[in-house]
């Protein structure tokens, strides 16, 4: 007999994929032959580089690499994204201590919850935020509190507004700038305030930085390495999925305060050997050869934004454009949920789009639009949506 195990507590407590069911009912639309232009998801379309392609190949030939990695990767990726943090943001890093290598951000996202807190702690959270967040602290067994985000607010967390028995109580905080899904970039002196307050409350701040190349008119987003004393209190965590298009590569940095990097550390000799070793090498050509790809990839992703956010104002869909990340966050007309929109979106116009709500209850009346789509499939979207008359 085949016995049916019940799972660990744990694993339990993780979450349901909120965005599993519209998979589900978009794949149904399709199914019918429908056209339908799938804004929903945020994998990048496009390829890796050819050089740092041609860079794997030629290290996947050595047989160095066939060998088990060291425990926590090779020196010489620690040392390139230390370099590229110096040269992209004048940021220093000591290699040695304040690097870690991830098998891409998520994990780092999720294993630092259970390398910094016990069972029961409080951890703050923004909403919307990522959802993935929540793996690590259901994991972890977190009590979780929501920073809400809100247009008022710019979409930056009001620290005054919290109370504060949760400042005092929370111990670990996630931001994410350039936001998903929310778009939106911070400024230096929301970082400045984040760092006084995690002084005053002994909080940790976890910086997710995932979208840190993709800033739009000519404004480079800030890491929160930047701010003065941030490495006192925190880290930030850094990925090639989407400044090099290497999402599948699953390459990821966490950065900054010693301990922190020491405990992922900790945690990843036990679970893992690192990354396969030629992945470790073209991760670090990427990081110190040409950059002209990125550039060429953040002008793509604002020619897309442009497209975009202009055919919505002309159909009267008015919201701010996009400051950075690959996405667009956008409100819902009158009369409809986030959900409702969504249903609207992809039996009327055959446009997916992403419920704000799957980012938590402030999203409510917001969707996100993936831009990983050319600027006529963008436009068509947006048409679409304007024959619907919801904006008149
Ligand atoms: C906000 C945010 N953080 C982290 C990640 C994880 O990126 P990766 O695990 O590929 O480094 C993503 C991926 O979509 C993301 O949107």
């Amino acid at each position: 007999m085949v016995v049916d195990y019940p799972m660990s507590d744990a694993l339990k407590r993780l979450p349901k994929q909120f965005f599993a069911d519209l998979v589900v009912k978009t794949n149904a639309e399709i199914a019918k032959g429908y056209d339908v232009i799938n804004l929903g998801q945020g994998n990048p379309d496009q390829p890796t580089p050819q050089h740092i392609v041609r860079a794997l190949q030629q290290a996947a030939a050595n047989p160095l690499y066939h060998k088990y990695s060291p425990f926590r990767g090779y020196d010489f990726l620690k040392e390139a994204i230390a370099t590229f943090y110096k040269r992209e943001y004048d940021v220093d890093l000591d290699p040695k201590t304040e690097v870690a290598i991830l098998f891409g951000s998520k994990t780092g996202l999720v294993e630092v919850g259970e390398c910094l807190l016990n069972s029961g702690d409080t951890v703050l959270m923004p909403d919307p935020g990522y959802p993935d967040y929540l793996s690590g602290f259901a994991l972890a067994n977190l009590k979780v509190e929501k920073m809400p985000l809100t247009s008022e607010n710019g979409f930056l967390p009001d620290y005054d507004a919290l109370p504060e028995s949760v400042l005092d109580t929370a111990r670990l905080m996630f931001l994410n700038y350039p936001n998903n899904p929310t778009a939106v970039t911070a400024p230096a002196d929301f970082f400045e305030q984040t760092v006084r307050t995690a002084e005053k409350h002994n909080i940790c701040v976890v910086h997710d930085f995932a979208y840190g190349a993709l800033g739009f008119d000519g404004k480079k987003p800030r890491s929160f390495l930047q701010t003065p004393g941030a490495k006192d209190i925190g880290v930030e965590m850094y990925t090639m999925s989407k400044t090099y298009n290497m999402a599948g590569w699953r390459v990821g940095f966490a950065l900054g305060n010693k301990s922190v990097i020491r405990a992922i550390e900790l945690i990843q000799d036990h679970y893992y050997v690192s990354l396969f070793g030629a992945i470790q090498e073209a991760s670090a050509k990427a990081l110190l050869g040409p950059q002209d790809c990125v550039r060429d990839l953040v002008a793509r992703y604002e020619t897309r934004r442009n497209a975009f956010f202009n055919a919505a104002h002309r159909i009267g869909w008015n919201a701010a454009p996009s400051q950075g990340s690959f996405f667009g966050w956008l409100p819902v007309p009158e009369g409809f949920t986030s959900e409702t929109f969504f249903d609207e979106l992809l039996t009327k116009a055959h446009v997916v789009v992403a419920p704000g709500i799957g980012f938590g209850s402030s999203g409510g009346n917001y969707i996100r639009v993936g831009l990983l789509t050319e600027p006529e499939r963008l436009t068509e979207a947006v048409e679409r949506i304007g024959a619907l008359h919801l904006f008149d």
